[in-house]
């Protein structure tokens, strides 16, 4: 007889947890992009979710010591390497949710907009291969400047015949993490109970947090506006400032795509009143084909724009959601051109 070998207990909570919840889990997920400092953060907490069954990690650099390294925790999802163009086809077979982190991040007086001349390219390819090797997948775009790099995943998607406008999001949760981590310690609320809605893009005064509409409702002074306001709008850039020329935030980043990744996968899972702010195809201003909200997501990504944040803005919210249009819509512009000019 050969012996029986003992299921950890982590794991066979993991089993019961992915079959209490909706359809039960089983998703693969792929991150581009893996052997990063978000990348491999954000593959670990992937690697706790009940959700994921399966966990394929891609990059240019090698990522066989953060799989095998991964591979020992005793957490549900099966995780496997893939390292180098070579690889991607496999690494994207079979997909439901491919999560891209690839790209450079900014260094201390840089710009989001500053990597443009590297990470458009980047997305592209990555963007080229989705279409090619998971078309039905969602996508979750992190890379920077994301009010760009959506814009071009969408048209690369476009040229391909694959492109499905509910499936495509840029990752903004990380201003939502912030806006709620700062009100929260403002006002002194519990942190667990707040939500602030951030529309608008992912770079400077595009981030548009709307205090106004802030759980649990609070009363703010308009100092206060204006300083949990630009606290938000510049978090990234004290990040990139403190790593002093080793690259931006990692961490938060990685535990705001898992949040946002996680609230996906419940969505795909028929989990009802999922909802997450995500720069995504937009109806809501008709100058922004592009524009981040507050969306529900459902088993095919966006099931709807909700809105309804936008309406009813204070004095300052409206000036400065009219500001950033013709930045945010000059981002996206620039975007669709790179891919437009290409062959
Ligand atoms: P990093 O340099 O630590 O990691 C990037 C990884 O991408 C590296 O492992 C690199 O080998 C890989 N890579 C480069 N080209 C690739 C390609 N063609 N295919 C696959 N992998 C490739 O950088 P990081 O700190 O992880 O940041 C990654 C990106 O995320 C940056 O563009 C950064 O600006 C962005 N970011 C966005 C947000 C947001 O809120 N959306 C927050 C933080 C970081
Ligand atoms: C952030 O907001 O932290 C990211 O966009 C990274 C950056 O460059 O600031």
């Amino acid at each position: 007889l050969k012996p029986r070998a003992a299921r950890p207990r982590a794991a066979r909570r993991a089993v019961v947890v992915a079959q209490a919840g909706g359809g039960g889990g089983g998703y693969k997920v792929a991150i581009l992009g893996a052997a990063g400092g978000v990348g491999q953060t954000l593959s670990l907490l992937a690697k706790m979710s009940p959700l994921v069954s399966a966990l394929s990690l891609y990059d240019i650099s090698s990522v066989d010591g953060v799989a095998a390294d991964l591979s020992d925790c005793n957490t549900l999802a099966q995780v496997a390497g893939f390292t180098g163009k070579d690889e991607l086809a496999g690494s994207l077979a079979g997909a439901d949710v491919v999560v891209i982190p690839a790209g450079v991040p900014r260094k201390p007086g840089m710009t989001r907009d500053d990597l443009f001349s590297v990470n458009a390219g980047i997305v592209k390819e990555l963007a080229e291969a989705v279409a090619d090797h998971a078309p039905g997948a969602l996508v979750h775009v992190i890379t920077n400047p994301v009010n760009s790099t959506v814009p071009i995943a969408a048209e690369v998607l476009k040229r391909k015949g694959a492109y499905d406008p509910r499936k495509l999001f840029g990752v903004t949760t990380l201003d939502v993490v912030r806006a709620n981590t700062f009100v929260a310690a403002r006002k002194g609320l519990p942190l667990a109970d707040v939500d602030v809605p951030v529309v608008g893009g992912h770079a400077a005064d595009t981030i548009l947090p709307l205090l106004s509409k802030a759980r649990p409702k609070a009363a703010f002074t308009d100092e206060e506006v204006e300083e949990l306001t630009a606290r938000i709008q510049n978090a990234g850039t004290k990040v990139v400032e403190a790593k002093a020329g080793a690259g931006s935030a990692t961490l938060s980043m990685a535990y705001a795509a898992a949040r946002f990744l996680e609230a996906s996968l419940r969505g795909l899972d028929g989990d009802e009143a999922v909802y997450e702010c995500a720069y995504v195809q937009s109806q809501l201003v008709p100058e922004l084909p592009f524009f981040a909200s507050r969306v529900k997501l459902g088993r095919d990504g966006v099931e709807e724009e909700v809105g309804s944040e936008l309406r009813g803005l204070s004095g300052y919210e409206a000036r400065a959601l009219e500001a950033l249009k013709p930045k945010l819509k000059a981002s996206i512009d620039k975007g669709v051109a790179y891919v437009q000019q290409q062959q």
